[in-house]
């Protein structure tokens, strides 16, 4: 059945996405401090195709004619970044006027073009000054990042329609401490969950610092969240499932929404737990008026290892392609919690996409875009609150650790010349988010 506009609620928001680091560029222009990503992309190794956010897609530069084509492809929201280390190059004290007036300027060529700006005040370019001192393992960084938070809400105001504090608190505390794949690049599991406390510390500081600055805009946070399925009905596959679950997303989960850590977690944690000082699981706890969720894909875990379904299909990513996990996951998260509305906040796929002509044809990512707001169109049948859906990303830009070899973009970047050209995937979204018939 082809999906329409209709499918949705009327006040249901469309909208696409980018971060900071992935798309700027200008790393030492505006009086932009360094940040972590800075140092690790300098580091051998730690990026497959040792490539760096210096340039990107130089929207630092560009970002009239970005706002441009957000709105020529029909979307009523943009969902952006903003860098700490343009704000306050050292991570605390002085601010920098010229960091300021950028995402003020940017922020109003979206109002001049009809577009709402939801922005996100952590995608995790942390500036490294706070990093020398531990970065997120440090308890001290979360007040700063409150600061900081206060510092852009106070000069930005409610111009801005939703801010969220952290985008994937996961990914910047396991990912960066314990996994070691994206900045700082460390391998501890104490300090993975020493960051991943002051991560959400941070957050619910953050919230109460702006509650009066902005009084009647969106405030919450984004997270990450992959269904957790067992590979089969045995106890032990049903155990790695569970174990899954609390990693990725109870362990965020419960404390912003019932004020606890989950209790098996916190147990097979064992001595690794993190400090927990009285009043912080309420400050984090405290109300927020949205949830993001980021949903890519699902995990299948067996007692000896995640499981890859022979009959799915894969992204480029080596994610498999599973919009019912998007449906359950929502419904889940619904009967589960006590919520405010959700956003989908990022939702996309990368495939190996190549430029023909003045074209890019990737019918993969209109199938995948296709199924997967479905998934949420039938949550939302369902009962579960969602207000809005971001398709990551806008364009193409830098994927982290895997470099600029991974295209998520609906609009395809060509890095050599800056010439950003509508992939089919453009077009398709286009149609449904204007009502007309693709490409017209
Ligand atoms: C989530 C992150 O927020 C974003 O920065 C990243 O590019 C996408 N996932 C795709 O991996």
């Amino acid at each position: 059945m082809t999906l329409t506009r209709k499918d949705f609620p009327d006040h249901f928001i469309f909208g696409v996405a980018t971060s900071s680091y992935q798309i700027e560029g200008a790393a030492h222009e505006g009086g932009r401090g360094p940040s972590i990503w800075d140092t690790f992309c300098r580091e051998p190794g730690r990026i497959l195709d040792g490539s760096n956010g210096d340039v990107a897609c130089d929207h630092y530069h560009r970002w009239p004619a970005d706002l441009d084509l957000i709105r020529g492809l029909g979307a009523q929201a943009y969902r952006f970044s903003i860098a700490w280390p343009r704000i306050q190059p050292d991570g605390k004290g002085a601010i920098n006027p010229a960091g300021l007036d950028f995402y003020e300027r940017l922020v109003d060529g979206m109002l001049e073009r009809g577009l709402q700006p939801y922005a996100t005040l952590y995608h995790w370019d942390l500036p490294q000054t706070l990093q020398d001192v531990g970065g997120w393992a440090n308890r001290d960084t979360a007040y700063r990042f409150a600061e900081y938070a206060r510092v852009v809400a106070e000069r930005l105001g409610e111009r801005v329609k939703s801010y969220a504090t952290l985008n994937e608190p996961w990914c910047s505390s396991l990912l960066s401490y314990e996994i070691g794949e994206h900045a700082p690049g460390l391998r501890d599991r104490r300090l993975a969950l020493a960051a991943a406390h002051h991560l959400m510390l941070g957050h619910g500081e953050a919230i109460a610092a702006m509650r009066d600055v902005v009084p009647s805009t969106g405030l919450g946070i984004v997270l990450n969240l992959q269904p957790a399925y067992p590979a089969s009905d045995r106890p032990e596959d049903v155990a790695a499932a569970r174990f899954a679950d609390g990693y990725f997303n109870r362990w965020f989960l419960d404390p912003i929404f019932r004020a606890e850590y989950p209790a098996d977690m916190w147990e097979a944690y064992g001595e690794n737990v993190p400090e927990v000082q009285d009043g912080d699981l309420a400050r984090i706890a405290q109300p927020i008026d949205f949830l993001g969720v980021n949903y890519y894909s699902r995990s299948v875990n067996g007692a000896s290892g995640n499981v890859k379904p022979a009959e799915s299909s894969y992204t480029h990513m080596g994610w498999e392609v599973y919009p019912q996990g998007l449906t359950d996951l929502l419904v889940r998260l619904k009967d589960d919690y006590t919520l405010p509305p959700i956003y989908i906040t990022e939702n996309g796929a990368a495939y190996p996409d190549r430029l023909s002509g003045q074209e890019v044809h990737d019918p993969e990512r209109v199938r995948y875009f296709q199924q997967h707001l479905g998934a949420v169109a039938e949550a939302v049948r369902q009962g579960v609150s969602v207000d809005g859906y971001f398709a990551w990303s806008l364009m193409d830009n830098f994927e982290w650790a895997h470099g600029y070899d991974k295209r998520f973009g609906l609009v395809y970047v060509d890095y050599a010349t800056q010439q950003r050209t509508l992939k089919d995937s453009a077009r398709w979204y286009q149609g449904l988010l204007t009502g007309q018939p693709e490409g017209q």
